[in-house]
């Protein structure tokens, strides 16, 4: 494919625009203009991938042209023209984000080898951009987003990835997707060539967060690598820095991390060396870090910090437009998977996902479909197959809340998944009491179908 570059030429001097405007003609689309106020109007409507200002217009200058062109359009490339004297303008010309200048009386020469270069400035960030696309749609993984609850906060997604240093905190339930976004804003993001490094701060003991973090030199502890180690926050360079599950974080690693957020600099373990890194650091958590704070445990300095720009993800009950197309892509998702040919969902089935109360939110959904695709034959998913009700929001928690008291959370939080697990265990084992181990009229009694009950006993080891 040939491509043709446009560029404008800006000289009030008619014999330096025309001049230009012949020896550039042959192999470019070019405008000349007299003024810049002309020149931004024509910016506006149709920006060129070069401009050649001159500095010293009548009227609106060529740094005040420059100006405007930047903001109306930051990825257009200006060469200065200036005269011997306008050095000094051309120092601020250059920090305001013109590419190169050139000085009167023009030489075809050097023109043409600054005009070469800004050129293949252009080409190749349009190849970056171009593989930066290819990439994304190759690796992202599918983002269903329907409502428009999920929308605005993609749409917020988008926009702040660009900035490529500024600290986002993406709050929201268990299972909305966060890593996802996570993900989401590392490969929309100028770092995507960079690594996209992972901590899961509550899987890392606590004493060893901070040596995982920062790393350490030879010698630091008992215990340590002959030869030091890098840091997570090293291995992030030119990245992201994901800090999943950040409200985990030990009050003596909060501090260390808020000290590298406010200085960009820090040590190694046992280190002399101030090391500075640049990356841009993600963090996620599903804990309510307003109480966290209020008890002491999360600090409020590095919440601000972490949180230049805060992402609330939505509950999968505030996302109702999601539901339906969410569980046809993981319905094909896992047909595929698991070699089988579904076609579609029932309609009591597509009701009773719609009225069922997502506690577990896209995660619940994601099991409660693999779990159905894996336990029945299709080609339709049932309600059966699903082993949920259509009775609105919250039947079991209304019906279990009202009556029972449940403990408080004890100080250091409560594993909610295990908690889940123990009572669906211990419902399946009341159940078959009751039955006499009658697996039929056990599944009955807690209202799923069979095939649910046996992957549940299986699946929880049940007695
Ligand atoms: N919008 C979505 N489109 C497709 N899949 C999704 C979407 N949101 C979440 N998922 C899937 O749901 C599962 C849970 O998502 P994820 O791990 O990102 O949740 P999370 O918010 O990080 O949860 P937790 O707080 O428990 O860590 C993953 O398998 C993810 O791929
Ligand atoms: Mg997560």
């Amino acid at each position: 494919m040939i491509v043709t570059y446009s560029i404008y030429i800006v000289d009030d001097e008619q014999s330096v625009r025309e001049g230009l405007a012949m020896s550039l003609e042959e192999d470019y689309q070019v405008k000349a203009f007299s003024t810049g106020e002309e020149t931004i109007d024509a910016v506006k409507t149709n920006p060129p991938d070069l401009i050649l200002l001159d500095i010293g217009l009548p009227g609106m200058n060529g740094i005040e042209v420059l100006k405007k062109i930047k903001g109306i359009c930051p990825d257009v490339l200006v060469i200065m023209i200036t005269a011997y004297e306008d050095i000094n303008t051309v120092v601020s010309a250059m920090k305001l984000g013109a590419y190169d200048y050139i000085m009167k009386p023009l030489q075809m020469e050097g023109l043409e080898a600054t005009i070469r270069n800004a050129l293949e400035t252009i080409r190749l960030r349009k190849e970056i951009q171009f593989l930066q696309e290819k990439y994304l749609t190759e690796n992202f993984p599918c983002f269903i987003g329907e409502s428009n609850a999920i929308q605005d906060v993609m749409e917020l997604v988008g926009m702040v990835a660009k900035s490529p240093n500024t600290p986002i905190l993406i709050l929201g339930e268990t299972g909305t997707g966060k890593e996802l976004i996570a993900r989401a804003i590392h490969l929309k993001s100028p770092n995507f060539k960079g690594p996209l490094v992972t901590v899961n701060c509550a899987a890392i003991p606590r004493d060893l967060i901070e040596s995982e973090l920062f790393g350490y030199e030879k010698g630091a502890f008992s215990g340590a690598k002959e030869s030091g180690k890098k840091g997570l926050i090293e291995e992030a360079v030119n990245g992201t820095l994901f800090l999943d599950e950040v409200g985990d974080l030990s009050l003596e690693a909060q501090a260390k991390l808020l000290r590298f957020l406010e200085e960009g600099e820090f040590y190694r373990i046992g280190g002399i060396k101030k090391l500075n890194v640049k990356t841009r650091v993600v963090s996620a958590t599903n804990k309510d870090l307003d109480s966290l704070m209020e008890e002491g445990l999360f600090r409020k300095d590095l919440y601000f910090r972490l949180g230049v720009v805060k992402v609330q993800v939505p509950s999968l009950n505030k996302r109702q437009d999601c539901i339906i197309p969410l569980s046809k892509h993981f319905l094909f998702e896992f047909s595929r998977k698991f070699n089988k040919k579904f076609t579609g969902i029932s309609l009591k089935a597509k009701d009773a996902l719609k009225s069922h109360n997502w506690t577990g939110n896209v995660r619940e959904l994601k099991n409660i479909i693999e779990r159905g695709v894996l336990t029945s034959k299709g080609p339709e998913l049932t309600i059966e197959d699903l082993g949920i009700e259509a009775v609105g929001r919250s039947p079991a928690s209304e019906q279990i809340g009202v009556k029972t008291k449940f403990p408080p959370i004890p100080r250091g939080g409560i594993d909610i998944r295990s908690v889940q697990e123990s009572l669906e265990k211990y419902y399946i084992e009341e159940a078959l009491k009751m039955t006499g181990g009658n697996e039929t009229k056990a599944a009955k009694l807690l209202k799923i179908n069979h095939h649910t009950f046996r992957y549940h006993r299986k699946r929880l080891r049940t007695k």
